[in-house]
């Protein structure tokens, strides 16, 4: 018995269209959807703690903003703030994450959208907590391509994403990070990177072809951050490195690739406790 309730509680809840499914195993999504076939589709996780999505405004105007870089037809956030309330009056989440999912819907099953296409969108809640603890992570061989036509776009073309994660498990990595064409630092599979030198946290820029994380903007804004583009290889001599993301919020790196560090450093602990007090102040900063 307990067994079954502790399933349905990792289950997700799905809204998908304007329904509310009884069983979120329900076949639904059409095989010629064009998010299915070919990867055309945006997404957005959201953090919700108490019932309450974070930064949930800044999302929205991402979602819009990786809609329009592929083409899709304008969101209506409106309707998205809807479906989000919905999924969240059904599904008290102590702690969890929202799945905010738009594709270009049924299409013929190649590259081309057909025009008179209507989109799909799907919301699921899901409970579970932050990743927490020390990071480890490994540097891929593949890059980035920040000039490519999807760049900095929050695609659910995340196949580069999986097999560089796979590629980090088998080091005993837990996230992955890329370089970019230009041998630049870019970011993780799900991931910003900062780190520290000479005392001062960097990031790289957007134009590196990192997605603009979330988090990472709400960091540059409170914590004093130089964007700036510098080789891969920074990672080999920074002082520290953390990573910043949804799930992850502010994680300490202790090692990368055959670095390691004892403890997370004076600025990683200092962004992490800023992130705390500013999280806690506002739940759409
Ligand atoms: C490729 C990539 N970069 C960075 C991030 C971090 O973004 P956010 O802080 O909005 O979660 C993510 C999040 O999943 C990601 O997929």
């Amino acid at each position: 018995m307990t067994r079954v309730t502790d399933e349905v509680r990792q289950q997700p809840t799905v809204w998908v269209d304007g329904r509310v499914l009884d069983d979120a195993e329900e076949p639904v999504i059409r095989v010629d959807d064009h998010g299915f076939t070919v990867g055309d589709g945006v997404f957005e996780a959201v953090k919700v703690v108490d019932g309450v999505p974070f930064a949930l405004s800044r999302h929205l105007r991402r979602l819009e903003r990786s809609a329009t870089g592929l083409g899709l037809p304008p969101v209506d956030q409106d309707a998205v703030r809807r479906a989000v309330a919905d999924v969240l009056e059904r599904r008290h989440l102590p702690f969890g994450r929202l799945r905010i999912t738009l594709t270009a819907g049924p299409a013929p099953m190649g590259s081309g959208r057909t025009s008179e296409g209507s989109t799909t969108l799907v919301v699921a809640a899901v409970a579970g907590p932050q990743k927490t603890g020390p990071a480890s992570v490994v540097t891929v061989p593949w890059p980035r391509n920040e000039r490519g036509a999807i760049a900095g776009l929050k695609t659910t073309s995340y196949a580069e994403n999986v097999v560089a994660l796979a590629y980090a498990h088998e080091r005993g990595g837990e996230e992955a990070v890329f370089g970019n064409l230009a041998g630049h630092l870019c970011e993780g599979t799900g991931s910003n990177v900062f780190y520290a030198v000479d005392g001062e946290l960097r990031t790289p820029t957007l134009a590196s072809g990192c997605l603009a994380g979330i988090t990472r903007e709400l960091l540059v804004e409170w914590c004093g951050v130089r964007e700036v583009d510098e080789p891969l290889e920074v990672l080999e001599s920074a002082d520290e490195i953390f990573l910043a993301s949804t799930t992850r919020d502010v994680q300490p790196v202790a090692r990368c690739d055959d670095r390691t560090w004892d403890g997370p450093g004076p600025l990683t602990q200092a962004a992490a406790e800023t992130w705390r007090r500013r999280e806690a102040e506002h739940a759409d900063p």
